[in-house]
């Protein structure tokens, strides 16, 4: 059994692409990636892809419309179970969305809803919270607003810059990512309006941690 059918989309370094990689490589999570899809060619996580033998897709139309047809068309063409935004910096059209109904996830540097859209460890620095952490949601139509999966909190320290506290953040969400969809892959998630219920494994199953 190969276990469920991902295609990631990134823009840029591709680390929590990279976690997702190895979650798979060390039998944590039960799938394979059938492609990772790019809107700029220079992006590193391209590169880790191809270390990994996995396909991978550059779109570059635009303007935007025709970008996310061309998206969409690429989306449907695959067929994967599960689509993966990981440091993908664009907003998906309401078709694609409505496309793969509660089959798209995303991961954000902060806990939401606190701290939406760009530079999310900036906005928590330059407010003064004393925690901030990482998100792994569904993808709604709005920016960072779908339905929460797991959340990992993490302590801004005194002496913390953007760089220290980024990079605390970047370990928390590798884990809370590969988490998420290990519980995807075990049919383990259910939305329920605005909540996602975590169901018990299944019987002689170990549970997550
Ligand atoms: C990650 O911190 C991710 O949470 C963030 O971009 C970075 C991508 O890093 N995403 C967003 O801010 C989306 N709103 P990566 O390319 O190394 O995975």
């Amino acid at each position: 059994m190969t276990g469920l059918k991902m295609a990631v989309l990134v823009s840029g370094r591709g680390s929590n692409l990279q976690a997702i990689i190895d979650g798979i490589q060390a039998g944590e999570i039960n799938g394979e990636i059938i492609a990772v899809i790019s809107d700029k060619r220079e992006a590193y996580a391209l590169r880790r892809a191809e270390r990994a033998g996995i396909r991978t897709i550059v779109i570059e139309e635009s303007p935007p419309e025709a970008f996310q047809q061309a998206l969409l068309n690429c989306l449907r063409a695959l067929g994967p179970d599960l689509i993966l935004l990981a440091g993908f910096m664009r907003l998906l059209s309401s078709s694609i969305i409505n496309s793969f109904p509660g089959r798209i996830m995303n991961i954000h540097p902060s806990l939401l809803p606190s701290f939406p859209g760009l530079q999310a460890q900036r906005q928590a620095l330059e407010y003064g919270v004393k925690v901030t952490g990482c998100t792994v949601h569904f993808v709604d139509e709005g920016m960072d607003t779908g339905p929460v999966i797991l959340q990992e909190a993490v302590p801004v320290l005194e002496g913390d810059d953007l760089d220290s506290l980024s990079e605390r953040i970047l370990e928390a969400e590798h884990r809370t990512y590969v988490k998420a969809v290990q519980l995807f892959a075990q049919g383990r998630l259910e939305i329920e309006g605005r909540r996602v219920r975590i169901l018990p494994p299944a019987p002689g199953k170990e549970e997550i941690v």
